[in-house]
């Protein structure tokens, strides 16, 4: 694979699921199976058409290539999640910091805020409507696949994840030193889902037995991550895969990830169905903005130890 680094990244074994087998229960435990033992996977046939994708990323494309007071009109103040975020800037000492975001909320229509998306970009709007409608379509699908892997009812987790869809665009320039710097360090997500639509050039690593595993670019596929909520809510059976980002020389790479995500004040912790005797409680439950607290500041979350 076209990896500009110097370490040798073993190649893709991440699961690949096709959602369009007419046997869905495969498909299901597929999705299951792979959020056990992965915390990723690639889904194809997902039902999100090309021709959307391909007009959300030049969408996405044309507003980052915008001269920079352009950009700043969308700015991200510091009191806010919303808005455009340049981080972009070579620091060899601290080895990051080589991604422009722009972040807005896309899901529920009364937590957009309009203010923060680009303006002047034709359909601009209209695509990303249309986007967030398949993004939760296919969403839920996946998070009622992963309720049921539990034994539980078809709505559990997104009962729970499913309050809120933020659109993140990344943007990772060409970069002079792509051995030496990183895009986006180490991290798992803090969301439950993270659904991700990537351009073509490769660049997401996950880390898996001891080692960076890069995802293979496979045209029109979407990249789907288990994230922290959904860790927590299934008392550790599904795996917060821990991912980073690397950036190329010569190609820009750009991704365009939804955090599905609990609205602030709901409290998640391990479903008490789960609970037993067999499999005590592993996480104390919270509600989501306190463990955006903790998390940020690299607090320790008191988790009950099971051992
Ligand atoms: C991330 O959101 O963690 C990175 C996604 C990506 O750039 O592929
Ligand atoms: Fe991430």
């Amino acid at each position: 694979m076209g990896f500009e680094g110097d370490q040798d990244i073993p190649a893709s074994h991440i699961p690949v699921v096709d959602l369009s087998n007419p046997d869905q229960e495969l498909v299901a435990r597929a999705v299951v199976k792979a959020s056990e033992e992965w915390g990723v996977f690639q889904v194809v046939n997902h039902g999100i058409p090309t021709e959307l994708m391909q007009r959300l990323q030049n969408l996405g494309k044309q507003f980052f290539e915008l001269p920079d007071a352009e950009k700043e009109a969308v700015a991200k103040p510091d009191d806010s999640r919303e808005g455009y975020a340049r981080r972009y800037e070579f620091d060899l000492e601290k080895k990051t910091g080589t991604v422009d975001q722009l972040f807005h909320i896309i899901w529920p229509p009364s937590s957009v805020d309009y203010k923060y998306w680009p303006k002047n970009l034709e359909d601009y709007r209209k695509v990303n409507e249309e986007y967030a409608t398949h993004v939760r379509m296919l969403s839920e699908k996946i998070m009622e696949w992963l309720s049921e892997g539990l034994g539980l009812r078809r709505e559990a987790i997104k009962e729970v994840t499913a309050g809120e869809y933020m659109l993140i665009i990344n943007y990772y320039p060409p970069c002079p030193y792509p051995d030496l710097i990183e895009g986006l360090d180490a991290h798992t997500d803090v969301s439950g889902l993270t659904i991700i639509l990537p351009n073509e050039i490769p660049g997401l690593l996950v880390f898996k037995d001891d080692q960076w595993i890069e995802l293979e670019n496979i045209p029109s596929a979407i990249i789907v991550l288990i994230a922290d909520q959904i860790l927590r809510l299934s008392n550790g059976r599904y795996k917060s895969v821990l991912h980073k980002t690397t950036v190329a020389k010569e190609k820009t790479r750009m991704s365009w990830p939804v955090l599905v995500r609990p609205t602030n004040d709901t409290v998640v912790g391990p479903f008490p169905e789960l609970i037993g005797h067999d499999n005590p409680t592993k996480f104390k439950p919270m509600a989501y903005k306190d463990y955006i607290y903790r998390k940020v500041r690299k607090l320790s979350f008191v988790d009950i130890d099971s051992s």
